[in-house]
């Protein structure tokens, strides 16, 4: 069997260009603009890139975006009040501190500061709480675009084995919610689970979101199997000339792709799907800030 590719970067523009489309009509009948407000604190590189790229992303989608950068060394008093502002200001729906922050600073507590309305990446306490006992909250962007593209694919999840490889905070103990709030029998694997190839061998969906390169090998995997591969790793590639590198996923993408009846890509996977689900999450705030239906399809 060869695997359908899940085009994550197609389905992402869908995605993005149904925000926008709901962004037009928020502004032209209510005279609203949705916005989004992040929030980074020191230079790590990689953050800079995704707050970049979140930033042109908002405006493409017709949104208000509005960036802080803070330094490193911000107190963790001043960063509060940043998020106290942005809290208090009726312009901005969403709010997102990107991770990590360097370590003086308390993520916890400051996630924890977010108005829980605005928390559009879904990780304050309540919205976690609120995920947990299948009520309606704000829902982690990456897991939330991994659950679209599934029921994209599958139409109803019903009843379907899923194996979660990994059990963080941000993708894997949401998705395994969202799964089972789609009627999964879920299993939730982490480093410590024993005979991982015959868990995941059973499992109708995988979902791997563990950070390890290409760790998931074709013969886990059960023929037919969705594999939804979370992972962005990059290796060195010397092959490609001096200095050059490539992004792999935690599953071994050619051998899996022989087995499995379909699987995402790395790149253009779930990645795009991560920030296409942030401005959905906007829109969906800002709809619900405003006491306005909530745009169909964007939300879990
Ligand atoms: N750092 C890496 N991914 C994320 C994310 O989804 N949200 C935030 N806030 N920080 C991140």
């Amino acid at each position: 069997m060869t695997a359908t590719t899940i085009d994550g970067k197609a389905f992402a523009a869908q995605v993005r260009g149904k925000v926008a489309e709901h962004v037009t009509r928020l502004k032209a009948d209510h005279g609203i603009t949705p916005g989004l407000a992040v929030v980074l604190v020191g230079e790590d590189p990689a953050s800079q890139v995704y707050v970049r790229s979140k930033g042109k992303m908002t405006v493409e989608a017709g949104m208000k975006s509005v960036e802080h950068r803070l330094d490193a060394d911000t107190s963790e008093a001043d960063l509060l009040a940043v998020v106290d502002q942005l809290n208090n200001d009726p312009e901005i729906h969403g709010i997102l501190v990107q991770l990590p922050l360097p370590g003086h600073l308390n993520e916890d507590l400051v996630i924890n500061s977010i108005n829980p309305e605005k928390d559009v990446d879904g990780f304050h306490i309540s919205n976690v709480g609120l995920l947990g006992t299948g009520q309606k909250s704000m829902v982690p962007c990456t897991p939330l675009g991994c659950l679209m593209m599934l029921r994209a694919h599958h139409g109803s999840l019903s009843g379907m084995d899923a194996v979660v490889i990994g059990r963080s905070n941000i993708v894997g103990k949401p998705m395994a919610q969202l799964l089972l709030g789609d009627s999964c029998t879920v299993t939730i694997a982490h480093s410590r689970t024993k005979d991982l190839a015959d868990v995941v061998q059973r499992a109708d969906i995988v979902v791997a979101a563990v950070g390890r390169p290409e760790m998931v090998p074709g013969d886990w995997i059960k023929p037919g199997a969705t594999v939804i591969d979370v992972g962005i790793n990059r290796l060195d590639a010397p092959e490609r000339g001096e200095g050059k590198t490539r992004l792999v996923g935690d599953v071994h993408y050619e051998s899996c792709a022989e087995v499995a009846g379909a699987i995402t890509p790395v790149p253009g996977g779930v990645g795009p799907m991560t920030i296409a689900c942030l401005l959905a999450n906007t829109v969906t705030a800002c709809c619900r800030a405003n006491g306005l239906a909530e745009p169909e399809g964007l939300t879990a």
